[in-house]
């Protein structure tokens, strides 16, 4: 197993904090078989990345051992964005036949986070996605971990989160606010059904507090009176 430190994507702040353990319950609550998540969303930027690896970090703080698996072949960002301190080997040299599992897998300064990363950028990123190997891999992994994050691209750009998704037990699609149609999220969400994976729910991402009657009514006093402290 390769060993990586990295930095956290974002600095949290508490609202998100508050977000992130929100959700980490509710993925707690979708049930005890729901351990292999896979994250979508519907168009580029809407903020699968840093939601599915700041979830993974929050499961990973609450103690519970968590892999997270960057799956978007096509754009491999997340070893520059977390700033990993070496070049390590990825999801790419696996499923391509290169190297075995225990090379890919990373260990991470962060307690209980392991991490593979996605690998060079195949000619064929679809068909690796939805190869047995990678069932298999997925499948293999589920016994060692309490919960396995997978971070892949837009639905509504490549098919590969849909490949992704047939071998995850739940999926959670993230909106951004205010970016996509009604009827735009219905159709990803409707390609998602196609499959057998089960939706466990959205995260709206992005949402401005301050100009949001609800929240900004409701809660911006509430969360400033915390936020002082
Ligand atoms: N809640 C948020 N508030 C403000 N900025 C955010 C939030 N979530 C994500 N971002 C920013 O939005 C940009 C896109 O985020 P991210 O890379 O996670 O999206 P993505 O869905 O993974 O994109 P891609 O489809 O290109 O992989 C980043 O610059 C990120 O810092
Ligand atoms: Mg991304």
């Amino acid at each position: 197993m390769q060993t990586v430190n990295l930095e956290k994507i974002e600095s949290y702040n508490f609202r998100s904090t508050e977000a992130y353990n929100a959700i980490r319950t509710n993925i707690q609550f979708c049930g005890k078989d729901i351990k292999i998540i896979c994250i979508t969303s519907s168009i580029p930027g809407e903020g699968k990345t840093v939601v599915s690896f700041s979830l993974a970090t929050s499961m990973a703080e609450s103690g519970k051992k968590v892999l997270f698996i960057d799956a978007d072949l096509r754009k491999s960002i997340l070893i520059s964005r977390l700033k990993a301190d070496s070049a390590v080997l990825g999801l790419t040299h696996y499923l391509s036949g290169l190297n075995g599992l225990e090379d890919v897998l990373c260990q991470t300064n962060i307690e209980n986070l392991d991490l593979i990363f996605t690998g060079p950028i195949p000619p064929n990123p679809s068909d690796l996605l939805d190869s047995e190997m990678f069932r298999e891999m997925v499948a293999s992994l589920k016994a060692s971990y309490d919960y396995i994050i997978i971070d892949t691209p837009p639905l509504g750009a490549v098919i590969d989160s849909a490949n992704v998704a047939k071998c995850c037990d739940g999926v959670v699609v993230v909106i951004q606010a205010n970016a996509i149609s009604y009827k735009f999220a219905q159709r990803i969400i409707k390609q998602l059904e196609k499959g057998s994976c089960k939706i466990l729910g959205a995260i709206l991402n992005k949402v401005e507090l301050k100009n949001n009657k609800y929240y900004g009514k409701y809660y911006g006093n509430y969360y400033k009176t915390y936020t002082d402290k």
